[in-house]
């Protein structure tokens, strides 16, 4: 098992450049089933999830190329089992992406019920009740979802949640369904309009992606095409958090700026400075960081994924900051550890109150899960002494070479092998 060590204390200043957005590949791998050609995806970010979605798309009888260039030929598809099974599902719940494509390319599927996991139980309730709407026949058994249906019918269908793993699945499902659907409450996510722009490039006919009303007409057939995966926002929000909370100056190319306003907008009302470059964005820490109040919130609100993160920005502050999950029920995981290295945060239901500034010392703490790593990872940078983190397998589904990218912009950071658990 790795570990990282941190001398934190170091000005961060340099360039890093932003990687591939894990959140609008997984889904976008999962599109490739939709059709009999292949396709290619470019600026693939080489994270551990990414190579997880390639195992399923295997086990499913697609062959894989290639890692930051992905090729995907479904055509093994048809005669293989048409199954995600427990063992990929339970490591990454995105896995059961792969439904709705099966379904309406097919006409049938198996998917393990993904269970909860470690920020709060996460059902599939509503990626069901649109594939139902849709025409599937639906059977629950032994923890796994049986779907079939011998031609997906265009429907109206609202979310009771918005969901975007949701949104995803059924409008892959309406893509190829016969007759017109028009889908409401749907997420509004980047990655949600990210996807639609795929699937229309594969033919598909969607509009209003990006809206909370989409309407979708159904079309026969998709075919492969080859496309880039847009630079990731939460990878571009970590490294703002890094340079804002050690006063340094850093240039983020290719940081995507129109998905970024939320968190823009708490650096900013926190005395950060966000200036927008030709080459990207850069930003620049006070000497003292304002207290904030943010609410998570679907998008475009502040992105959940971006919450624990701001927790370190806001113990760095001075003042009391307020921090509300609407989200997920769970997910403070990373307060306890943050308050071992010497954070001042309450925690009332999904309240957190912090007060800063903290005076950070460093210590061992543990990964919960990959937002809360990266969290770990930010505190480290300005905590006195050596902060050691472990189980960073967490990070490496989301972050390429965390550790390395950060030494470029001068962190004292490294990754060790064979750590404890
Ligand atoms: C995606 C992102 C994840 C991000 C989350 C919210 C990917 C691979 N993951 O996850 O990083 O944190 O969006 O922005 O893109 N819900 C239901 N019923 C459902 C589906 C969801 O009640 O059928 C609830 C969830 O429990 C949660 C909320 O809806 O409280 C939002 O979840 P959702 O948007 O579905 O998250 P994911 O798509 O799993």
């Amino acid at each position: 098992m790795d570990k990282i060590v941190i001398h934190g204390e170091q000005r961060l200043t340099g360039e890093i450049r932003i990687l591939g957005a894990k959140n609008a590949a997984l889904p976008i791998q999962c599109a490739a089933l939709l059709t009999d050609t292949p396709t290619t995806l470019r600026h693939v970010p080489r994270l551990s999830d990414v190579k997880t979605m390639g195992e399923l798309l295997v086990g499913l009888g697609c062959t894989v190329k290639g890692d930051r260039t992905l090729v995907i030929d479904p055509a093994g598809v048809a005669s293989g089992p048409l199954e995600a099974p427990y063992e990929l599902v339970k490591t990454m719940r995105a896995s059961v992406t792969v439904m709705g494509p099966l379904l309406a390319r097919y006409g049938r599927c198996r998917v393990s019920l993904p269970g909860g996991c470690a920020i709060g139980a996460r059902p599939i309730d509503q990626h069901l009740r649109g594939l139902e709407a849709l025409g599937a026949k639906i059977h629950m058994a032994h923890g796994y979802v049986d779907l079939k249906a011998r031609r997906l019918k265009g429907a109206n269908f609202s979310f009771d949640v918005v969901t975007v793993g949701g949104t995803q699945n059924v409008m892959m499902a309406a893509a190829l369904a016969r007759g017109t659907s028009r889908l409401e409450n749907c997420a509004r996510e980047p990655e949600v309009q990210e996807l639609a722009i795929v699937l229309n490039k594969m033919g598909a006919k969607i509009h209003g992606a990006g809206t909370s009303a989409m309407e979708i007409e159904g079309v026969d057939i998709l075919n492969g095409i080859d496309h880039a995966i847009l630079p990731d926002r939460i990878e571009a929000g970590t490294f703002m958090v890094a340079a804002a909370i050690t006063r340094g100056d850093v240039l983020l190319e290719h940081a995507p700026i129109d998905h970024l306003h939320p968190v823009i907008a708490k650096l900013e009302e926190a005395g950060a400075i966000c200036r927008v470059e030709p080459r990207g964005l850069r930003v620049i820490g006070p000497e003292a960081l304002r207290p904030i109040d943010l609410v998570t919130r679907p998008h475009p609100g502040f992105p959940t994924d971006m919450q624990a993160q701001m927790m370190v920005l806001a113990t760095a502050a001075h003042g009391q900051s307020i921090i509300t999950e609407t989200i997920f029920e769970n997910r403070f995981m990373h307060v306890p550890e943050l308050c071992r290295l010497g954070a001042d945060i309450h925690v009332n239901g999904n309240v957190a109150i912090i007060k800063g500034p903290a005076k950070y010392t460093g210590t061992t703490v543990m990964a919960t899960d990959l937002r809360a790593s990266a969290s770990l990872v930010l505190a480290g940078l300005i905590a006195s002494g050596k902060t050691e983190i472990r189980r960073v397998y967490h990070l490496d589904r989301g972050y390429e070479t965390l550790e390395k990218r950060l030494r470029q912009v001068g962190a004292k950071i490294r990754r060790f092998h064979g750590a404890p658990n």
